[in-house]
């Protein structure tokens, strides 16, 4: 089969969040299935072009309609982890993808728009007919509305679309100049319930909507957040929308790099190790107290990584670092804010908390401290409030650093409780409340079981690094589900 994946991130050189790994990890995968895989992205100025092999313009003046004008774009061609990827440049007065950020203009709606728009142009111009079109999250919910409103008549017949959605809270609502600006025009036909109208506003267009209605096959990134969008309030207005398409909606569990995140082969941490010589996991706890300064002794150390955002349980991040040192633990927190605000709080944290000989409060990201911290630390937390899948605490169990997890989302799906499990499937600690007295709990249990019963902690962790969460298995479904839409 030949995919064209249509993304807005990808994994390393432009990462916002999950999606970004999700695009490479996939992409590898089904190219190692023997399928032929290309990537369309946007040309941000901010990318890591260090990453990017071979950079060459391969497609000059692609005559994109915007508007009642036309921009001129340069396709520019490259492989970034062995992966064909295809960089759209508009040579426009806006500037769509020279700001210095991925996101967060107040023009976000209208960039990914013409980036949609110019990603369908290119497939036609260049006659390149996927058998599908993989596309993520609002940012390209608009190209399966055009594709088969405009460009399916202009040869595009045979093409499916298989879209997934990655987090719901953010949809893409836009008015009628967009409509306009597309080229897709009809304002009466598209603000019609059943097509983009808004579920919650209906004076605006929703992209994620869009997406939904038109695609062949609509996924989300677990089975039990594809529970969630439907019947809870965590599909943020549009489970309506699923209920009516559920035939064609699915929650496909997101895998991990095991290439890049593997202990075995991990070129960032000081002591490799595998479940047969867990013992070395130990060497690098060690360096992550030297490189933190904190005190080597018999505690365990709590670490949180990843991003902070409201989605992540601020609060209850927040209180689980004190929560770690009244229990005797060390805590370990590596994240940055997705405003000043998060910053603030957090950096308010770190001078709290700056002088103890048992916490280290890092705000910002750098993926190496990342690789030790999840190869040293003994456990790790995941309060979210929402998780449509989530990757820490399965980055975690391939290091045998224990998930104490929120059971929500794709944290349901991979997180299986010590105390509550079926006996075969433990391999951390989960609680459903959103409150500081479910966190403590289920803390206080994991640091009982690490001072009391050291064997039973070994067992959990050896459990969760024997299970497979490589993205073998969902690439497997990707292309299944991939097969079946072009066949119908
Ligand atoms: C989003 C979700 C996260 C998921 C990721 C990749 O960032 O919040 O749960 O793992 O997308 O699908």
């Amino acid at each position: 089969m030949y995919i064209i994946e249509v993304a807005s991130e990808m994994a390393p050189l432009a990462k916002v969040g999950g999606l970004a790994d999700v695009v490479l990890g996939l992409s590898r995968e089904i190219s190692i299935r023997g399928n032929s895989v290309e990537i369309i992205l946007p040309k941000y100025d901010c990318m890591r072009y260090d990453l990017i092999f071979g950079l060459t313009p391969t497609y000059h003046d692609l005559q994109v309609p915007w508007g009642d004008g036309v921009i001129s774009c340069t396709v520019w061609f490259g492989f970034v982890s062995d992966q064909k990827c295809f960089f759209i440049e508009p040579h426009s007065p806006e500037n769509f993808f020279n700001r210095n950020t991925f996101y967060g203009c107040t023009d976000d709606v209208q960039r990914f728009a013409f980036f949609s728009k110019a990603a369908l142009e290119f497939i036609l111009k260049t006659d390149k007919r996927p058998d599908v079109i993989h596309c993520h999250d609002w940012q390209t919910g608009l190209v399966p509305v055009m594709l088969a409103e405009m460009y399916q008549h202009a040869g595009m017949s045979n093409q499916r679309v298989c879209y997934t959605i990655h987090n719901f809270k953010h949809q893409g609502v836009f008015g009628g100049d967009i409509l306009h600006a597309t080229g897709l025009h009809r304002p009466d036909y598209y603000y019609q319930y059943e097509k983009l109208r808004d579920n919650s506003n209906p004076s605006v267009l929703n992209c994620m909507k869009g997406g939904i209605v038109y695609s062949n096959f609509v996924s989300t990134v677990s089975p039990r957040h594809a529970f969630e969008a439907r019947f809870t309030d965590q599909g943020h207005g549009l489970g309506d929308t699923l209920n009516r398409h559920q035939e064609k909606f699915g929650g496909v569990l997101n895998g991990v790099d095991y290439n890049t995140w593997n202990p075995e082969i991990d070129h960032h941490i000081p002591a490799k190790y595998t479940c047969d010589t867990i013992q070395d996991k130990y060497h690098n706890k060690d360096a992550l107290r030297d490189r933190f300064w904190l005190t080597k002794d018999m505690k365990p150390i709590i670490a949180y990584i990843g991003r902070l955002d409201e989605q992540k349980g601020l609060d209850l991040i927040y209180h689980a670092a004190f929560h770690s040192l009244n229990r005797g633990a060390q805590f370990i927190l590596l994240g940055s804010g997705s405003n000043n605000e998060i910053n603030n709080k957090f950096g308010h944290l770190k001078n709290q908390l700056n002088n103890s000989p048992d916490c280290h409060i890092e705000i910002g990201f750098n993926e190496e401290l990342a690789h030790l911290i999840y190869a040293g630390a003994d456990m790790v937390i995941v309060p979210s409030v929402f998780e449509p899948c989530g990757l820490t605490q399965l980055i975690a169990m391939r290091y045998g650093t224990i998930p104490i997890v929120r059971a929500v989302g794709g944290l349901y799906d991979t997180v299986f409780d010590k105390d509550h499990a079926h006996s075969w499937e433990r391999n951390g600690f989960t609680f459903n409340d959103l409150d500081t007295y479910a966190i403590e709990s289920t803390m206080n249990r994991a640091i009982s079981l690490f001072y009391d019963y050291p064997h039973d902690f070994r067992q959990l962790m050896i459990n969760g690094m024997k299970s497979d969460y490589s993205w073998r298995r969902p690439g497997e479904n990707y292309v299944n589900i991939f097969d079946y839409i072009r066949h119908k």
